[in-house]
């Protein structure tokens, strides 16, 4: 994050505050958040991609995908810069609720949206529900209807598209068939049945098409397809049903740098590529631009944490069987692990990570950091360099931790959840607090 210094000790200070203090006083391991950069950023997005669609015409607004990481002061925090929230289950809009965000500043989604779901929506009066089939089309209505909704006083929905373009890395291949979950497919006109179906219910208030490509995307060229694509169905879609349906959400995906390898992708230059896309693509179609909205999660969140560990056990394994290749491996295990953060298991994720509490030695050797689950793939880091002189006791850092870490974060082994920690100016709040084993007996009804 942007507030983390290394002092005179080489130890790592976070807005402020010395991690060893932070460790004494919250326990490890820790999400420890930096409110300033969670803010910056937000912010950034919000100027951004203000200022690259306002040269164009048109307005934007930027939702904080909470799936990423959601607590009340966060939702608070996003607000406050000028997002709205984006939620995909009931518990997630609970939580925006909790911290008051405007219900016109909420969206909803999901694949598979309960009926409570949905009347919670309604009843919040969401910015948005994000329909996702055209099932869910007549169960939105239907439930629209009988929370006394009318022609005078709409739902407003959009229809998730599936463009068939799937991005990630620098890659994408489009394809003309869909197979996964979401969304409705461009394909053979099922997103423009999907936009007529929501336009025959008058309780219903059509915003228009939601595509999201995929995440951890590196640049624009993917997000411009995508945007094309569908500016091309909402054409198609006036030109056949006479209503120009008045925005286009482009959703979330943008990458950022886990290592010293990866480049975070440049907001403002996405900004304003985009922008000219969709500018360039209305003008060839003939349609005035829409209002945009996008979805950035990751982005925001994932930078503005790291991830404190306290070392226990260090253990040099020799690999191999004395023959040439037998090596040493040094597995240095923590205190947290696939619990706190399944993605390096759950998808190779690789991370960056720094001894945090001193300088530690000029030699290196190469480590594996591991949690404590039991079980063998619990790997935080698979092959990294640390001071050779790691101990245990020693505070480990590791980096880009705040998205998809503690919101995907399990109970295995009866593990406790750890706590999110945010700093700011020389101070810690607990924003989320450490779980105990109360809070896991609690639920154990004997
Ligand atoms: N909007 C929609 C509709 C989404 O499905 C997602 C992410 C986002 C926005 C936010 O995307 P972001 O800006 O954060 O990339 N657990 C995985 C990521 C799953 C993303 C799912 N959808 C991971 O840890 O990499």
């Amino acid at each position: 994050p942007s507030g983390a210094e290394l002092a005179d000790d080489g130890s790592l200070t976070l807005a402020g505050i010395d991690v060893r203090e932070l460790a004494e006083q919250q326990g490890t391991p820790a999400f420890v958040l930096d409110e300033a950069d969670f803010r910056a950023r937000a912010r950034r997005y919000a100027d951004a991609f203000t200022e690259a669609f306002g040269a164009v015409g048109a307005e934007v607004d930027v939702f904080y995908a909470g799936k990423a990481f959601l607590s009340v002061a966060v939702a608070r925090w996003a607000c406050e810069e000028g997002l709205n929230v984006d939620t995909c289950t009931g518990g997630e809009l609970a939580v925006a609720l909790r911290a008051e965000v405007p219900g016109a500043r909420l969206g909803l989604h999901g694949n598979n949206k309960s009926d409570d779901e949905i009347r919670r929506a309604i009843d919040a009066r969401v910015g948005r529900v994000v329909v996702d089939s055209l099932a869910e089309i007549e169960r939105v209505a239907a439930l629209a209807a009988a929370a006394g909704r009318t022609a005078e006083d709409r739902v407003p929905v959009m229809v998730r598209v599936t463009t068939g373009i799937h991005a990630g890395g620098h890659e994408f291949i489009s394809t003309a068939h869909e197979d996964q979950k979401f969304g409705i497919s461009l394909a053979g006109g099922q997103a423009l049945a999907a936009l007529d179906a929501v336009l025959a219910h008058p309780e219903l208030e059509l915003l228009g098409a939601h595509s999201h490509i995929g995440s951890q995307i590196q640049d624009a060229a993917a997000f411009e397809a995508a945007a094309r694509a569908m500016l091309g169905l909402r054409a198609e879609h006036a030109r056949t049903s006479g209503y120009l349906a008045p925005e286009l959400d482009l959703g979330g995906g943008y990458g950022i740098a886990y290592t010293a390898d990866e480049t975070p992708i440049d907001v403002p230059a996405v900004a304003r590529a985009l922008a000219r896309t969709v500018a360039d693509a209305c003008a060839e179609l003939g349609t005035p631009v829409p209002r945009i909205s996008i979805e950035p999660g990751r982005s925001i969140v994932g930078p503005a944490a790291v991830t404190l560990y306290r070392v226990g056990v260090v253990k040099p394994v020799t690999v191999g069987d004395g023959a040439d290749g037998t090596f040493v491996r040094t597995y240095v295990s923590v205190d947290g692990g696939m619990s706190d953060n399944i993605r390096p298991v759950l998808y190779g994720a690789r991370y960056t990570v720094r001894l945090a509490n001193r300088r530690g030695a000029d030699d290196v050797l190469r480590a594996r950091v591991v949690g404590k689950h039991c079980e063998s793939g619990d790997v935080v880091l698979d092959d990294v360099e640390l001071p050779a002189d790691v101990a245990p006791g020693d505070l480990l850092a590791v980096a880009a931790t705040g998205a998809y870490g503690r919101s995907m974060a399990s109970n295995y082994n009866h593990v406790l959840r750890p706590p999110v920690v945010a700093v700011r100016d020389g101070a810690a709040r607990v924003i989320v607090r450490r779980e105990t084993e109360d809070d896991l007996l609690a639920l154990d009804l004997g």
